[in-house]
């Protein structure tokens, strides 16, 4: 039973925005959950409420979102006893009544979502992964975490068209030293940029942003880096993951800006072949726009029996828009962020969805974040077998893998690695 619902605005690790929910129970359990939020975002995600005020925060301010949390929302749900979160989240979706959740706020429910599994697992006694493994019906695994070291795209205001490059350390055998692959990767690739006389600051999701432009120059270096610490490039050691996110690389005109160069999609996919031939890179996440549904087909055809192909802003955590991808050979993988689709049990069906169709998945942070850790224990409980929260790096990001350090030293028998099929 809910007995208070009470959202406040915070600060985002964007220094904008967003929203913080706690919800108290009836037997005195008080949980707390911070809402992210992305930069390139899906056309189709639901919508995030903003305020438009101008004079706050440049019309970024979610006061609008908070009061719907402690006005309306509140009204509807405290004082009832639900027998699930999912309960909760039914009735989320029922009282905003829109398929994006834009009258009550994508933010607005994404937050009260969050709390609430958190809270049942709270009052269950049980770890919120065991409670999200119990719910979907899932066997826990320890992901492999995908670490974004170099940003580019509208995460830095460097002039790298691609927007995140990714160590996937596929080869560690435990999480623990899939972390420490990452971290001392990201090490060397510090003192080689800066070798280079390239800047080392960071973009918005910890990787580093340097005046670099052709993505192969990133990952002639990624590479020289991952061999520094006398690791293999590879599936065998650690591997490399791209999002273009290329819903942003493509003008009016259909054709896509890379490093100077306007591409065909097809010129593009040849691209991407030439450069899995050449560099380690084991998985590309939105390599065409999001409206290609035709590209995609083609670039899956192509590319898809050597790399993973992975959907993000095309899918958007959408379990309808998946199910329609699978019919049509588009893609085998996708990528899930729960405040795109605006719950946990949707979230969970578009996972659901995967798995009976043989598509992989990766658990994802937003590029604004908070500490929440929420999707650490997502990507344990769903065994999904992949992840990502940016690079090893900035305390919203290393928050997440720090939660998943402390699930893998307090049980030691979960496994580890990619889910099998
Ligand atoms: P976003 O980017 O959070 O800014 O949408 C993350 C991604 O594209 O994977
Ligand atoms: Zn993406």
């Amino acid at each position: 039973r809910i007995t208070q619902l009470q959202a406040v605005e915070i600060l985002d690790s964007r220094a904008r925005p967003t929203l913080a929910v706690a919800l108290t129970t009836g037997d005195g359990t008080r949980v707390r959950a911070g809402v992210p939020s992305g930069a390139s975002t899906g056309s189709r995600e639901a919508v995030e409420l903003r305020d438009g005020d101008p004079a706050r925060y440049s019309g970024q301010g979610v006061l609008e979102g908070a009061g719907n949390v402690n006005g309306e929302i509140a009204r509807a749900l405290t004082g009832r006893s639900f027998a699930s979160a999912t309960d909760i989240d039914r009735a989320l979706i029922e009282l905003d009544g829109t398929d994006t959740k834009s009258r009550l706020g994508a933010n607005a429910v994404t937050g009260v979502s969050l709390a609430a599994w958190r809270a049942e697992a709270a009052v269950a006694g049980r770890e919120l992964w065991q409670l999200l493994a119990r719910a979907a019906g899932t066997s826990p695994r320890l992901p492999v975490p995908h670490f974004n070291v170099v940003n580019g795209g509208v995460h830095a205001a460097n002039s790298l068209d691609f927007q995140e490059f990714m160590l996937a350390p596929l080869g560690a055998p435990s999480l623990s030293e899939a972390v420490r692959a990452g971290a001392e990767v990201y090490a060397r690739l510090k003192a080689r940029l800066s070798a280079d006389g390239h800047a080392t600051g960071l973009g918005d999701e910890g990787g580093f942003a340097p005046a670099l432009d052709r993505p192969e120059d990133v990952l002639r270096i990624l590479t020289e880096a991952i061999t520094d610490t006398g690791r293999t490039p590879g599936r065998e050691g650690v591997a490399i993951a791209l999002d273009p996110a290329a819903s942003e690389l493509r003008g009016p005109d259909g054709r896509y800006r890379l490093a100077g160069d306007q591409l065909s999609g097809d010129q593009l996919i040849d691209r991407y072949e030439a450069i899995t031939e050449h560099y380690p890179v084991w998985s590309i996440e939105d390599g065409l726009a999001e409206d290609d549904w035709d590209g995609w087909v083609r670039l899956t055809a192509r590319l898809g029996d050597r790399v993973q192909v992975m959907g993000d802003d095309i899918f958007v955590t959408n379990p309808a828009v998946i199910a329609e991808a699978v019919g049509r050979k588009v893609a085998n993988s996708a990528l899930i962020k729960v405040n795109q689709i605006g719950t946990v049990t949707e979230t969970l069906d578009a996972m659901r969805t995967c798995r009976e169709s043989g598509y992989t998945q990766m658990v994802s942070h937003r590029s604004g974040e908070t500490e929440d850790t929420f999707i650490a224990d997502l990507a344990v409980g769903t065994g999904c077998g992949q992840f990502k929260s940016g690079a090893p790096a900035r305390g919203e990001r290393v928050a997440k893998y720090n939660r998943l350090l402390e699930i893998a030293h307090a049980h030691p028998r979960l496994p580890f690695g990619l889910a099998a099929g």
